[in-house]
């Protein structure tokens, strides 16, 4: 199994087919997922087309419904499930995070949906991803960085930002003006932990996590945490 390779192939997936998955596959690969902060409260279920109201132009044979108490979690939430998200393409299985998909059944701590489905339209080549220069989400443009630059992001803001430290990076997330603010507050964290992923996964042994208190405070921008890659 091997992660980091599909950081430079994926796509977000809208085509699916409507084949039957073995879903124990994802509750082994849940069991050994990699956490961002230790004790978070989160679950997720499994749903089907039918138990979602689906507002996408595409729909999924399944859903991955994720459920978090606590917003502060959202980061964690993104981190945890684009690991996932990873494997999934590592076993031909495309899929979308979706926020504009949500369950049916109504809950006060859903966060968001992933959806999933066997698929034969899910990968393409590096030319092909838009994503910001490298200069244009750090201090200092840093090669490094690219396994966050190409992460997805809610219609694609990257909301991330990295500011070199003594053994890696502060983390930062993009603040908003307020029309956009509405509509993304409930994503950005979760782009930033899906960037984080792929920082991890591309740093599986060295990648570490943890927050400062004498941080910068940079201009239009919140701290969230420092890596050591
Ligand atoms: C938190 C989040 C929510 C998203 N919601 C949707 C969605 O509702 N519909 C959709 O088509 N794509 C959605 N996307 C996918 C993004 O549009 C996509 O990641 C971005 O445009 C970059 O394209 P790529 O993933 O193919 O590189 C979402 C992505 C994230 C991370």
């Amino acid at each position: 199994m091997n992660l980091e390779k599909q950081i430079y192939t994926r796509k977000s997936c809208r085509k699916y087919l409507d084949d039957e998955i073995d879903l124990n596959l994802i509750h082994d690969f849940m069991n050994r997922v990699k956490q961002l902060n230790e004790g978070v409260n989160y679950h997720y279920e499994i749903l089907t087309l039918d138990d979602v109201n689906n507002h996408n132009r595409f729909s999924a044979p399944y859903y991955l419904a994720i459920f978090a108490d606590r917003k502060e979690n959202y980061i964690d939430m993104g981190f945890i499930f684009q690991q996932l998200c990873l494997y999934l393409q590592s076993i031909g299985i495309g899929n979308c995070w979706v926020g504009i998909d949500a369950p049916k059944e109504k809950s006060s701590d859903f966060v968001i949906s992933i959806a999933f489905g066997k698929s034969d339209d899910f990968t393409r080549s590096r030319d092909k991803f838009k994503r910001k220069h490298l200069s244009k989400i750090s201090d200092m443009g840093d090669e490094r960085l690219i396994p966050a630059q190409l992460a997805p992001s809610a219609i694609n803001m990257q909301p991330w930002y990295f500011k070199h430290s003594a053994d890696g990076f502060d983390v930062y997330q993009v603040k908003h003006n307020i029309l956009k603010r509405q509509i993304v507050k409930k994503w950005n964290p979760i782009d930033v932990g899906i960037a984080l992923a792929h920082m991890y996964v591309a740093n599986e042994d060295t990648f570490e996590f943890y927050k400062k208190t004498d941080f910068e405070n940079i201009k239009g921008h919140t701290y969230v945490g420092s890596i050591k890659i």
